[in-house]
C-alpha cells in the first residue's frame, strides 16, 4: 500500500460479506491494470501526446504514473478516467531525484526496471512488505546481460538500485518460467537497443506490451515455435510517436462479479467492455467448462485489443480438470476460481500453479488455507490445489488472513454472498491497488459487504 508503507503505519480495513438472496445489474468494470500500466510508460517514452481513456485509477497504476513523472514525464488526469502523458522520447527519462515507490504492484516495478535498463540514469525502486518480498531475479538476470548493473536485497527482492544504459546490449533470452512481466521488462529495455532483441517464452503469455507497442509504431515480430514456445522480437530505436489508447475494461477484475453471479442462485449480471484478449481467456473457457452460463456478445476491437460484452447467470457448476497448459491465460483468476469450485458438485484439479507461490502473497497456501477454514474438503500440493465440492455452498464463518493480496481479499468476499455463516477478511484496503469502488460496486448489486471494527488485537 502506497502511502501506509511510506508513513510506516498499517490502516487495515475489516469487512464481512453474508449471504444474499439474488445479484442483478451492470457491472462498470475498471480499466485493465496490465494496460494500464503500458500505456503509460510506452507513452512516457513516444514523442508528443497520448491520450489515455478508461485508464484504472487503482493504486498500482497510480504508482506508476508518480514513477514517470520522477523520470521527468508529464502525466495529467484530464477527466474521469481520461489521461494524458506527454512522452519525453526514447532515451530521455531523467534521474529521479528520489526513490520510486511501486507499492503493491509487480507489474509496474518489473517493467520499470525493464524501461529504466534502457537509460543511462540510476534510480531505486521500493514497494510494501508484499513486493519486497517478491523475487526480481527473474528480471535482474536478463537485464545484466544487456549490460544494466543492480544492487538488491538477498534473494534478488527490492529495495533495488539500477543502474541502466543508453545502448544496452540486444540479447536472445530463453526464459526459464513463462511470465509476462519478465517478457515485456526486456522488450521495454529492448527498444533502446541497436539491433533486434528476442524472448523466447515457454507458452505464450498476455501479449498487451507488443499489442501496444505496435500501436506506437515499433516493429515486433511472433514467432510460434513448433514446441509450443513462441518467440517475441523488437527492432531497437524505433520512432515511438504519442496514440490514443482505450483501456478495456479488467477482465481480472471482472472475474470477482462473473464467479459471484454463477454462485448466487437466479443472479444476472451484465459487463459491458471487458477486454477478451485470447491470451486472458482461460477463466472463461473453465468457467463453460464447468456449466457456467457466460455468453459473450458485440465483439469488436477497441484500439488494437478484443473487447466484448458479456452476460453471466447463475448455473449449477461442477468440477473440472484446469491442465497446467491453461495457467498463463488466467494466471490471476485462480483465487476466485477456487471459489466457484469450493461451490460446485464434484472435485476440481488445479494444476501447474507453481507461479501463484510469487505473486501479491503465496496465492496456493493462502486459498487452501482459508477454503478449508470455510469447510472446504481440499488437497495442497507444491503446485496445485485439488477442491472437493460438494454443490452446496461452504459453512464459512471465520475470518481469512489476506496477506495484503486484492485478490484474496475479493475471493473471499464472493465466498461469503454464498456461504451458510458470514466471512470476514482482516483488510479489504489491498483492494484499492485493482478494483477502486468494489465493495459500493458489489453492493449496488445486491451484496452484503459490510465494514467491521477493527479488533484490538490487529
Ligand atoms: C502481468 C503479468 C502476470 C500477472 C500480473 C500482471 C502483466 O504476472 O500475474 O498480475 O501485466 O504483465 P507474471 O508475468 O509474473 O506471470
Amino acid at each position: 500500500m502506497l502511502n501506509q508503507a511510506f508513513f510506516g503505519i498499517l490502516l487495515v480495513k475489516p469487512q464481512k460479506s453474508q449471504a444474499v438472496k439474488t445479484l442483478t445489474g451492470v457491472v462498470q468494470v475498471p480499466g485493465d491494470k496490465s494496460i494500464s500500466h503500458r500505456a503509460l510508460m510506452i507513452g512516457g517514452l513516444a514523442i508528443g501526446q497520448t491520450t489515455i481513456e478508461g485508464l484504472l485509477e487503482g493504486e498500482d497504476v497510480l504508482a506508476t504514473a508518480a514513477a514517470l513523472r520522477a523520470l521527468g514525464v508529464l502525466v495529467e488526469k484530464t477527466g474521469a478516467a481520461s489521461w494524458q502523458v506527454r512522452g519525453v522520447g526514447l532515451g530521455g527519462l531523467q534521474e529521479p531525484e528520489t526513490v520510486l515507490e511501486m507499492g503493491n504492484s509487480g507489474t509496474a516495478a518489473r517493467l520499470l526496471a525493464g524501461v529504466l535498463a534502457g537509460h543511462p540514469v540510476s534510480a531505486t525502486l521500493t514497494g510494501d512488505a508484499s513486493l519486497n518480498a517478491r523475487p526480481m531475479g527473474r528480471i535482474i538476470d536478463p537485464l545484466k546481460l544487456m549490460g544494466a548493473t543492480f544492487q538488491c536485497r538477498s534473494g534478488g527482492r527490492l529495495p533495488l538500485s539500477i543502474t541502466g544504459r543508453a545502448d544496452p546490449l540486444p540479447i536472445d533470452y530463453h526464459m526459464p518460467v513463462a511470465s509476462a512481466q519478465v517478457k515485456s521488462a526486456i522488450l521495454l529495455a529492448g527498444l533502446s537497443a541497436p539491433g533486434v532483441t528476442r524472448v523466447v517464452e515457454p507458452k505464450p503469455t498476455r501479449d498487451h506490451s507488443e499489442l501496444m507497442l505496435r500501436h506506437f509504431g515499433a516493429q515486433v515480430d511472433v514467432e510460434d515455435l513448433p514446441d509450443g514456445r513462441r518467440a517475441v522480437s523488437i527492432h531497437g530505436q524505433p520512432e515511438l510517436s504519442g496514440r490514443n489508447i482505450i483501456v478495456p475494461g479488467d477482465i481480472s477484475s471482472a472475474a470477482f462479479a462473473m464467479v459471484a453471479a454463477l454462485i448466487v442462485p437466479a443472479a444476472k449480471l451484465s459487463l459491458p467492455g471487458v477486454g477478451v484478449n485470447p491470451l486472458r481467456c482461460g477463466l472463461i473457457e473453465t468457467l463453460r467448462e464447468m456449466g457456467g452460463s457466460v455468453v459473450c456478445q458485440n465483439q469488436r476491437i477497441e484500439a488494437g485489443e478484443a473487447v466484448a460484452d458479456l452476460i453471466v447467470a447463475g448455473s449449477a457448476l461442477r468440477g473440472v480438470t484446469v491442465a497446467a497448459d491453461r495457467a498463463p491465460s488466467m494466471i490471476d483468476e485462480y483465487p476466485i476460481l477456487a471459489v466457484a469450485a469450493a461451490c460446485a458438485k464434484g472435485t476440481t484439479r488445479l494444476e501447474g500453479l507453481s507461479e501463484l507461490r510469487v505473486k501479491e502473497s503465496d496465492r496456493l497456501g493462502g486459498m487452501a488455507r482459508g477454503l478449508a477454514a470455510c469447510g472446504v474438503a481440499l488437497e495442497e500440493g507444491e503446485d496445485f490445489l485439488v477442491i472437493h465440492g460438494t454443490g452446496v455452498p461452504p459453512k464459512g464463518g471465520v475470518k481469512i488472513e489476506t496477506a495484503l493480496d486484492h485478490r484474496i481479499a475479493m475471493a473471499f468476499l464472493v465466498l461469503g454472498m454464498v456461504s451458510s455463516e458470514p466471512i470476514s477478511i482482516d483488510d479489504a484496503s489491498p483492494i484499492e491497488t485493482s478494483f477502486p469502488g468494489f465493495t459500493a460496486l458489489m453492493n449496488g448489486l445486491g451484496a452484503d459487504i459490510e465494514d467491521e471494527e477493527i479488533s484490538s488485537h490487529e
